[in-house]
């Protein structure tokens, strides 16, 4: 038996398929490297000790996914990575992600129907609760204000995942909604590594540690939080990783469709991201404060508690080795994966 990963490639994929070839699974990843290289795939098996097979194939392109389960009819179940999922792009470009993110997710499905393939673990994300009305959130809290088309795209999927549940009950189904993954595999060889400058906070503030960028620019310190800057529940991503392992031997016994929260319940601060990534380097990193982002909301952040009671996962890693494992990485690897 053995797991398809898509979007094995990417940040998060490539840390599952680590978690996985650990565990003892046969894996196969595809992946069409449109947000990735393929050097993380020598990385993945440097690590492990362990190979596997690779497609560089696309979601989009159906003759390329019915070639994977083709030529492995030991494909039985799948975790679905691929997608695209830079905010401020999906503004600009709406119909691209709309296509790969919802076209491709709804390809992946036929392909597996038509296999008899029915067991995924879908990457959701916590942008489906969009602003919420109260923190921690759980997972009973309203879904589909997404705020952007990003965010709409995996309310759509969820949606999606949910009627061919209810179309076909053989279907198993586990949905992850994901808060703010960050950190690296402790090795340095893995890590997150986005194309130009970063959205996102923390390859951000590695950059500026790296002396690769001047100073952090925070986005608002007028917020209703602790210290007026934006919350988050930050997630390491081997943690995260492992949710995987855990969601998919869940939903084979159990079967049906469920809802995962993946975080570590703990919302830190734009500044507590700053200092804390001070104690777990020693390495200052310099700001400077600016108007919010638009579209950013206070605070977010999980009630892990349905993880840890149905699923038995729990972070174990907190922020200092977030901080560390991100500044590791970014140190060992100056301009990321190129060779
Ligand atoms: P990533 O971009 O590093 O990985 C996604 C991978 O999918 C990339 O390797 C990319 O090349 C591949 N891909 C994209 N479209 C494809 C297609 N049509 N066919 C084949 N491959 C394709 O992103 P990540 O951070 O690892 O995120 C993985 C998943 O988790 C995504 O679905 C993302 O939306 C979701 N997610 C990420 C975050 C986050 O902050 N990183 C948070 C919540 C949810
Ligand atoms: C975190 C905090 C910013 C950068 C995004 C997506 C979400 C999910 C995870 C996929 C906020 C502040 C940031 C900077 C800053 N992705 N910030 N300066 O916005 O919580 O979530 O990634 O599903 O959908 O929206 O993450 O890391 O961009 O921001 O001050 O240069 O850091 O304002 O408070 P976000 P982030």
């Amino acid at each position: 038996m053995s797991v398809l990963i898509t979007g094995g490639a990417g940040f998060i994929g490539s840390h599952t398929a680590v978690e996985f070839l650990n565990a003892g699974y046969d894996i196969v990843i595809m992946d069409n490297f449109c947000n990735s290289k393929p050097v993380v795939l020598d990385r993945i098996k440097q690590i492990t000790g362990k190979d596997f097979k690779f497609y560089k194939a696309d979601l989009l392109d159906v003759a390329s996914m019915d070639k994977i389960f083709e030529e492995n009819p030991d494909i039985d179940s799948v975790i679905h990575f691929a997608g695209l999922k830079a905010v401020g792009e999906s503004v600009a470009k709406p119909r691209e992600y709309y296509n790969n993110n919802v076209t491709g997710t709804l390809n992946l499905c036929d392909c597996m129907n038509r296999y008899g393939v029915k067991t995924i673990v879908f990457s959701s994300s916590a942008t489906v609760y969009g602003d919420p009305d109260e923190v921690p959130i759980k997972e009973t809290a309203k879904v589909g204000n997404a705020t952007n088309p990003y965010g709409e795209t995996k309310v759509m999927i969820e949606r999606i995942l949910k009627d061919i549940y209810i179309s076909d009950k053989e279907w198993k189904v586990s949905v992850l909604r994901y808060f703010n993954p960050i950190g690296a595999h402790a090795s340095g060889l893995m890590g997150e590594d986005p194309n130009g400058i970063p959205n996102n906070l923390m390859p951000y503030i590695t950059k500026v540690a790296a002396g690769k960028l001047p100073m952090l620019h925070v986005f608002g310190n007028d917020y209703d939080t602790h210290d007026g800057t934006g919350v988050r529940d930050y997630i390491h991503v081997v943690d995260l990783a492992r949710a995987h392992l855990k969601a998919l031997q869940y939903i084979e016994k159990a079967g049906g469709i469920d809802y995962f929260n993946i975080g570590t319940g703990n919302g830190y601060s734009v500044l507590d991201i700053v200092k804390a990534y001070n104690d777990a380097t020693g390495i200052e990193i310099k700001y400077v404060i600016d108007p919010r982002r638009p579209g950013d909301i206070a605070a977010c952040y999980a009630d892990p508690t349905k993880a840890r009671e149905v699923l038995g996962w729990q972070a174990e890693f907190g922020i200092f080795e977030m901080c560390r494992d991100s500044n590791n990485w970014q140190s060992k690897n100056p301009n990321g994966y190129t060779e």
